[in-house]
Parts: structure tokens; C-alpha cells; sequence
């Protein structure tokens, strides 16, 4: 692959690798099964970006399951979104060379809700944080979290080099965390994620005290304890799979460090929301479910996003929820979310259930934030 036989994309690629593995101590390369790339959104790539990918997709084309993180506007209903012509030209371009590539043009945080979930134990090259976290912590699998390039390079070369959290001795726990708080709603899961995070950094901790949570739950949690944190990989003891030591250190998070959490991130006054949005990380069908169930005859007097995978949205098409969604007023945002389109002075404030959302809402757009659960934002939303 390095000499050049295979291709330039494969060669360039193959040297992205090789370089990683030598500045990170790895002894040699291994196989991926699925591959998930970020740095979709022209928002992030520009010209420059768009450049390299053009160049790849000349001669490049992925040899595993690959799919995308969320680009920078919803590839269908764009304009409905209030996205720019100028921007969509380019984010159309962009997803056409990921497509000349071989790449499923699935634009979604939430890979594992559909079709890309790998088996237990299996190594794979993702980049989002937030599936990087639940794929090795809820899903058992083996990922580094990626940058865009390096995870392309591994769609196109079907390798990773070996370091990091594809070794065992690197997966331990690193310190204790007794929960002694109440666990029962999304934002709650959201705010755990926070207060260890910020207690804990990236270190991989053993979380003790949480008695049971919900897939919608436990991706709250990965996207907040990595955005807070860096953390890519987490035990819940009884909830999720895999076997570490036990560590020495310890520390505890108490209801006020719950509450001191959801404090933090309200900084937004009822009049100075103008967007509702939910789905950091994308939704699941249960929550798609429940979210026309409470919209169900009611309107928005807000601009409100459902941001979604695709394939999520055509089967709650199916089911008739999406009708019932849009008749409210609420728009879907496949393909997309509120922290990567491009909406810098178009709103003032976000209310969102995503601790992850406030952090990007705030730090990409300026936003101020209210963070609550999804029944309170559709009161939000509606009244
Ligand atoms: Fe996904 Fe966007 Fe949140 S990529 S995790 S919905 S910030």
C-alpha cells in the first residue's frame, strides 16, 4: 500500500497510518470492521477540505462499512432549514466525493441505530466522541477516537495501528465513581456526565451506584462525559459489558453535584429562547415514538428541531409519527444538528436535553442555553 500499488489515496492514507503508529509506539496494524467519519460539514471543512476529499475520491474507494457524522444541513429539506444555496452547493459536493469513495452517505452520531453496530470485542475506527464512547463502553468494542482523516484513511485501507484503547492493558479503570444521586431522566444521565467529567478528565472511570438506564439514556451520558471530560471509554457496573480491575482511586458525585450541573448549564431567560431542539445524539424510534405522541394535536409557536438519522425518519414516516411531527410545526433535521449547521446569529437561545448540545450551542453559536427534559421543551415549545 505505501509503494504506491494500490493507488494515491491508499498510499497517503497508509502514511497517515504508519505515522500514527510510529508517534504512538503501535508494533503493527490491525483490521477494522466499520468505520465512522467525521468532519462532514463544509461548516468545518472549507474549500481546503473539500479539496482533499475530491483528491481522495480520484482513485480512493473504503473496503469496510463506512458511514458519516452529521453534515452541515439536511441533504433533502435544506431549504426549509434556512440554509444558504452557496452552502448547500458545497455540502452537496462534499457528500458526493465521500459517495465516490464507496461511503454509505448515512450522516448520523448515532451509527449503531442504523445498520453500522459490529460485534462485541470487534476493532473499528470512529471518530464521533459520543459514538467513540458508547461503542466502547456500551457496545464492547475496540476504538481510538479518530480524527476525520485518520478514520478515512482506515476506510480506505481496512487498518488501524495497534495502540491506545485497541490494547487491553490500556482499557482499565483508572478510578472509582460511587454515584449516590437520583437517576431517571435524560438530562440527569446528561448532568452525571458533566460532573464526572469535570471531576475526572479522561480517565477511565468505574461508575458504581446507577441502578439501571435506558440506550437513550446511556447516549446521553457517552456524549456528555465525553464533551466534559475526553473520556472515551467507561464501566457501569451491571449495565454495561467488559471487565476491568479495580482501581484505588475514588470519588463520589451526590445530588448536588446533579443539581449543580443543570444549574450550570441554564444561563438562558425564558424570553431569550427562540430554538427548541432535540435529538444530541440522534434519536432513537422510541424517542421519535414519544416525541409525536406528545405533539400529537398540538403546535409550536417556536422553531423546533428533531434532528435524526434518515433511516430513523422513513420508518417513523412509516408509522405515521413524522406526520404528526411536522403537523405541529416541528421540523425534522435529518442528516444534521443544531451544533453543526451553520446558524451563528440566528437564533439567541438553544433549549435543549443534550449537556453536549449546551457546549456546542454556547461555543459554536453563541447561544444561551436551557436544559430540561424533553416533556418540559415541548411545554417550551408550545405555549
Ligand atoms: Fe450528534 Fe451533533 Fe450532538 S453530531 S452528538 S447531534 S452535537
Amino acid at each position: 500500500m505505501l509503494s504506491g500499488k494500490h493507488g494515491n489515496a491508499v498510499k497517503s492514507s497508509m502514511n497517515i497510518l504508519v505515522s500514527l503508529g510510529e508517534i504512538f509506539g503501535a508494533k503493527r496494524l490491525i483490521d477494522v470492521s466499520s468505520v465512522q467519519i467525521a468532519g462532514v460539514s463544509y461548516h468545518n471543512l472549507g474549500d481546503a477540505g473539500l479539496g482533499y476529499l475530491s483528491d481522495l475520491a480520484k482513485d480512493g474507494k473504503v473496503r469496510v462499512l463506512t458511514t458519516l457524522n452529521p453534515a452541515g444541513m439536511d441533504m433533502e429539506n435544506w431549504k426549509n432549514l434556512g440554509i444558504s444555496p452557496e452552502f448547500a452547493d458545497k455540502q452537496i459536493k462534499v457528500i458526493d466525493a465521500f459517495k465516490r469513495m464507496g461511503v454509505i452517505t448515512t450522516c448520523t452520531c448515532t451509527p449503531y441505530f442504523v445498520g453500522n453496530i459490529p460485534h462485541f470485542g470487534e476493532h473499528i475506527s470512529w471518530s464521533e466522541s459520543s459514538a467513540v464512547c458508547y461503542a466502547n463502553s456500551v457496545l464492547g468494542l475496540k476504538t481510538n477516537r479518530e480524527g476525520g482523516p485518520s478514520a478515512l484513511a482506515s476506510a480506505l485501507t481496512g487498518k488501524t495501528a495497534e495502540f491506545g484503547l485497541h490494547l487491553d492493558e490500556n482499557r482499565q479503570a483508572q478510578v472509582v465513581v460511587n454515584v449516590k444521586a437520583k437517576m431517571q431522566t435524560v438530562p440527569d444521565f446528561g448532568a452525571l456526565g458533566y460532573s464526572i467529567g469535570k471531576k475526572i478528565g479522561n480517565k477511565i472511570p468505574l461508575i458504581r451506584g446507577v441502578e439501571k438506564a435506558s440506550v437513550e439514556q446511556l447516549k446521553s451520558f457517552c456524549a456528555s462525559i465525553a464533551t466534559y471530560g475526553g473520556t472515551a471509554l467507561f464501566y457501569m457496573e451491571g449495565i454495561t459489558p467488559g471487565t476491568t480491575k479495580t482501581p484505588e482511586e475514588s470519588i463520589e458525585i451526590v445530588q448536588g453535584n446533579i443539581d449543580g450541573a443543570k444549574k450550570d448549564l441554564n444561563d438562558a431567560a425564558d424570553d431569550e429562547i427562540d430554538l427548541v431542539a432535540i435529538g444530541c445524539p440522534h434519536l432513537s424510534l422510541k424517542e421519535v415514538a414519544e416525541v409525536a405522541k406528545m405533539l400529537d394535536g398540538k403546535k409550536v409557536k417556536k422553531e423546533m428541531w428533531i434532528c435524526v438519522a434518515r433511516p430513523i425518519k422513513k420508518i417513523a414516516d412509516q408509522m405515521g409519527y413524522s406526520q404528526t411531527i411536522e403537523k405541529s410545526g416541528a421540523k425534522f433535521a435529518c442528516d444534521t444538528c443544531m451544533a453543526v449547521a451553520p446558524l451563528k446569529g440566528r437564533f439567541k437561545g438553544l433549549a435543549t436535553d443534550s449537556a453536549k448540545g449546551c457546549f456546542y450551542g454556547r461555543g459554536k453559536n453563541a447561544f444561551k442555553t436551557k436544559f430540561a427534559t424533553i416533556e418540559e421543551l415541548i411545554r417550551e415549545a408550545t405555549k
